[in-house]
């Protein structure tokens, strides 16, 4: 894959004359991600600035997070344009089924071994090839790939508080700053909520839909930034999320330990996490772990590795353990005690509509007053490669779901994204799939 990149990059020097300065006129690109902010959040509440990026921007409907609706997978695959077997980051917490290891998702933040696995984030990519590049707080940002780090990076510690409205303000003017003090390129802002608030009390709260006033009140803090910061005409901006959330009843819990003796059975689990959940059988003790679950509760749904479907695009990858369970919308799978309290959670399937999550995208590159027809988060990537002007890695996302949003979708002009797109070169050497 490197030779390849290399390659391209040859190709593209040998052919262009003004390569560098060509990439400076591409605009900005600032990703922000609200963990949790469910497609539907703006309906019940008055959010007049996200009203207002409906007419002064694009909009989809909805769009569909990766089969394992949890908040550091769904972040990697749109950082990086992959589905979770082939970028490895599948679970929130890093863990090791033979040791018994489960590291938090706080600490795994920091963890590279968690997150370097081959499939290399944007940040990594834009600066390679010579853009520079910032992660306030958004997952995966926070550590080393191939040994190098994001240009600018902040990590959340342990324990930092996710809403106070405050913090959030500087924390635009701070990305402000990185964009026209610093020259950065392209910057990804991420904010905990509305995820916190949502397992707290629930989705269907008055506290949730306060939450949503003070990111709608966010957002026209950010548009008032950028107008003064003289951004207006230089930044693309895409403003969206992880996953959905939905309502959790008590009376929905699985009990596992109901079922089978998990000490007798199992030599490892990651239970007591929502809707997902997976378990390592002890030797020789997989079809007895299968048979006691598979038709243990009406609401499990219990898979032998091999048998998860294909189009769940997580089964290839081989921290996924031989055991797979996912509940029905609202069920939570429990080991031996209720340890989960939430009100409301995710982690159920990508096909619910409660997991899906909202997308707006606005700035000079795109059409005001578009909306566009769901899509696959996998295929942001793209479109972020598009606007910076970089050539992207091997991505399992299609441009063409988003290219619509552009204001110049055939821009003919911009060499490094039609050579991306397999573009033939006169001499024909270069090829490769339009599924990048
Ligand atoms: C898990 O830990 C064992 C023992 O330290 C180690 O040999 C193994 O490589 C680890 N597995 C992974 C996937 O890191
Ligand atoms: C909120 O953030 C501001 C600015 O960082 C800080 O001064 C304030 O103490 C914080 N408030 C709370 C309740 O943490
Ligand atoms: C677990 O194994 C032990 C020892 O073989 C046995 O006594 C016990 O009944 C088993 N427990 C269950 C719940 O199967
Ligand atoms: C739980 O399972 C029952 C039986 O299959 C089904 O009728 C019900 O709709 C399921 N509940 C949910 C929330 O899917
Ligand atoms: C996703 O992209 C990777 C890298 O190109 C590729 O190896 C993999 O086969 C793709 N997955 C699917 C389901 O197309
Ligand atoms: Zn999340």
């Amino acid at each position: 894959m490197k030779s390849e990149l290399l390659l391209v990059l040859a190709l593209f020097l040998c052919v262009s004359s003004k390569p560098l300065s060509k990439r400076k006129m591409n605009n900005k690109l600032l990703l922000i991600s609200f963990d949790g902010f469910r497609w539907d959040y703006d309906q019940d509440v008055n959010t007049p600035n996200l009203d207002k990026l409906v007419k002064e921007g694009v909009k989809a409907k909805y769009i569909n997070p990766p089969a394992i609706t949890m908040t550091s997978p769904s972040h990697f695959t749109t950082i990086t344009g992959r589905w979770i077997e082939d970028h490895g980051v599948v679970h929130n917490l890093m863990f090791n089924d033979t040791t018994g290891l489960r590291v938090p998702h706080k600490a795994t933040l920091k963890r590279s071994e968690w997150w370097d696995n081959g499939a290399l984030p944007l940040w990594i990519t834009a600066q390679n090839q010579g853009l520079k590049t910032g992660s306030f707080f958004y997952p995966g940002g926070g550590v080393n790939y191939g040994g190098q780090a994001v240009d600018r990076s902040l990590v959340a510690d342990h324990g930092h508080p996710d809403d106070n409205e405050t913090e959030w303000r500087q924390n635009i003017d701070t990305v402000m700053g990185w964009f026209t003090k610093d020259d950065l390129d392209f910057v990804t802002l991420y904010y905990g909520e509305p995820d916190n608030v949502g397992h707290a009390f629930g989705p269907e709260t008055p506290e949730r839909r306060k939450i949503i006033e003070q990111i709608d009140r966010t957002i026209g803090y950010l548009r008032e930034a950028i107008h003064k910061s003289g951004l207006t005409d230089h930044l693309n901006v895409i403003l969206t999320s992880d996953h959905g959330m939905t309502t959790v009843k008590k009376v929905n819990e699985i009990k596992l330990s109901n079922y089978m003796s998990l000490l007798n059975l199992t030599r490892f689990d990651l239970l007591d996490y929502g809707g997902f959940g997976m378990i390592t059988p002890r030797e020789g003790r997989q079809q007895e772990v299968y048979d006691a679950l598979k038709n243990a509760h009406p609401n499990l749904t219990v898979y032998k590795k091999e048998e998860i479907p294909e189009h769940f695009h997580i089964r290839r990858h081989e921290r996924i353990q031989p055991i797979v369970l996912l509940a029905d919308l609202g069920f939570n799978i429990n080991s031996r005690i209720i340890l989960y309290i939430n009100k409301g959670d995710h982690g159920y399937s990508n096909e619910e509509m409660d997991m899906k999550m909202i997308f707006r995208a606005f700035g000079p590159d795109f059409r005001d007053n578009f909306l566009a027809e769901p899509f696959d988060s996998v295929s942001i990537y793209p479109l972020m490669c598009k606007l910076l002007g970089v050539v992207p890695e091997a991505n399992n996302g299609s441009l063409s779901d988003t290219k619509d949003m552009l204001v110049d979708n055939s821009d003919a002009g911009k060499h490094l994204i039609r050579l991306s797109e397999g573009a033939p070169l006169k001499n024909g050497l270069f090829h490769q799939s339009n599924r990048l």
